[in-house]
C-alpha cells in the first residue's frame, strides 16, 4: 500500500511530513526517542557547536500572549559529547531521519561541526544561521547572503549528507538569502527560525529576559512564516520545510499549500503535548482523503496554481 503521507526531502525519507523543530526536546537520545515514538516523521537536535556553552542566565524564557520568547544562548554540551545520544537512536533502526542542528562562528566552524555530526551518524545537518541573539553567529551570518553562501559552500564541500539551511525572518528580503543558499548548494531550506522580540515588566520597568532580546515562536509568527515559505517557493526550486507556529493540521496544510514539503513543530509541544505529531498527521490524512488527493505531494505549493 502506498503511504499518501510519505515525503522525500533531499533524499530523506519521512513516513509523514511532521518533524521535531530544533531546540525543543532535542537535547538527549531519550527525549528524541520519545518524540519519534509519538509519531514525528523526523527529528532535529538542539543546535550543537564545537565547544560546550553554558548559555545565558535566567530568565531565559518568557510567555507572551499565544507565544514564547526565549534566549537560552545556545547552551549545548558540544558535538563531541553527543555521539552516544545519536547512537541510542540509530541502533534501534527506526527509519526516522535524525538531523543534527549545527552552529558556528565561521564557515570553518560550521564545516567542522557538520563533519563530526556526519561521523557520529547524522542523516542530515541543519545549519542554524538564524538564532536572533547570539553575537558572532546565527542572524549575524544569516542576514548576509555572501556569508550564507560561504557557510553552505564550505559545509557542502565537507559532508556528503544533505545540508538544510534554516533561515531567519529578521531580514528585508528572505528570498535573496534563500537564493544565495540554494545557489551555494543547500539541499533544503527551513523557513523560519524565531522572530527577534522582547518583553518589558511594567512593575520593575526592565526587560524580563536576562539577555533582553530573544526569539519569538508559536502561533503569533505563523502568518510571517507562511508568507516566507510562499515567497521562497515562487523563486527557489530547493525543497522547503515550513516552521513557525504549527499546532494543528490546518496550520500544517497551510504551510504545504504555501510550498513546504514538510513542517517542523516546536513550541506547540510546550503548551499542548507530544500528541501533536499524531493529531497533525491524522488531520492531514483526513484532509487529503476528503479532498480526493492521492499524496501529500499533490498539495505542495497548490495555493500558487490558478
Ligand atoms: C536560541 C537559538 C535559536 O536558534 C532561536 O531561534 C532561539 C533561541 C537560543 O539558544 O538562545
Amino acid at each position: 500500500m502506498v503511504n499518501r503521507l510519505a515525503v522525500d526531502i533531499a533524499g530523506l525519507k519521512l513516513k509523514n511530513p511532521t518533524m521535531l523543530a530544533a531546540g525543543i526536546l532535542g537535547m538527549s537520545g531519550a527525549s528524541m526517542l520519545e518524540v519519534i515514538r509519538n509519531g514525528a516523521g523526523a527529528v532535529v537536535t538542539k543546535s550543537l557547536g564545537l565547544k560546550p556553552r553554558k548559555g545565558y542566565a535566567n530568565p531565559a524564557i518568557v510567555q507572551v500572549p499565544c507565544g514564547i520568547i526565549n534566549a537560552m544562548g545556545l547552551p549545548n554540551p558540544s558535538i563531541n559529547s553527543f555521539g552516544e545520544e545519536i547512537l541510542e537512536i540509530k541502533q534501534l533502526k527506526l527509519d526516522v531521519p535524525l538531523i543534527v542542528s549545527v552552529y558556528g562562528f565561521s564557515a570553518e566552524d560550521f564545516a567542522k561541526v557538520a563533519q563530526k555530526a556526519e561521523k557520529i551518524g547524522a542523516d542530515a545537518v541543519e545549519l542554524n544561521v538564524s538564532c536572533p541573539h547570539v553575537e558572532g553567529t546565527g542572524c549575524e551570518i544569516g542576514q548576509n547572503p555572501k556569508l550564507v553562501a560561504e557557510v553552505v559552500k564550505k559545509v557542502k564541500a565537507t559532508v556528503k549528507k544533505p545540508v538544510i539551511l534554516k533561515l531567519t525572518p529578521n531580514v528585508d528580503d528572505i528570498v535573496a538569502i534563500a537564493e544565495a543558499g540554494a545557489k551555494a548548494g543547500a539541499d533544503a531550506i527551513t523557513a523560519i527560525n524565531t522572530v527577534r522580540a522582547m518583553k518589558i515588566d511594567v512593575e520593575t520597568t526592565k526587560p524580563i529576559l536576562a539577555n533582553k532580546f530573544g526569539g519569538l515562536s508559536g502561533p503569533p509568527i505563523k502568518p510571517i512564516a507562511v508568507r516566507c515559505v510562499y515567497e521562497i517557493y515562487e523563486r527557489v526550486k530547493t525543497p522547503i520545510i515550513g516552521c513557525g507556529g504549527v499546532a494543528t493540521w490546518e496550520d500544517a496544510v497551510e504551510f504545504l499549500l504555501a510550498g513546504a514539503s514538510a513542517v517542523q513543530i516546536g513550541s506547540a509541544i510546550a503548551w499542548k503535548d507530544l500528541g501533536v505529531f499524531k493529531s497533525v498527521t491524522k488531520g492531514i490524512d483526513c484532509y487529503l482523503r476528503r479532498k480526493g488527493f492521492r499524496s501529500v505531494k499533490d498539495i505542495v505549493g497548490l495555493s500558487h496554481r490558478s
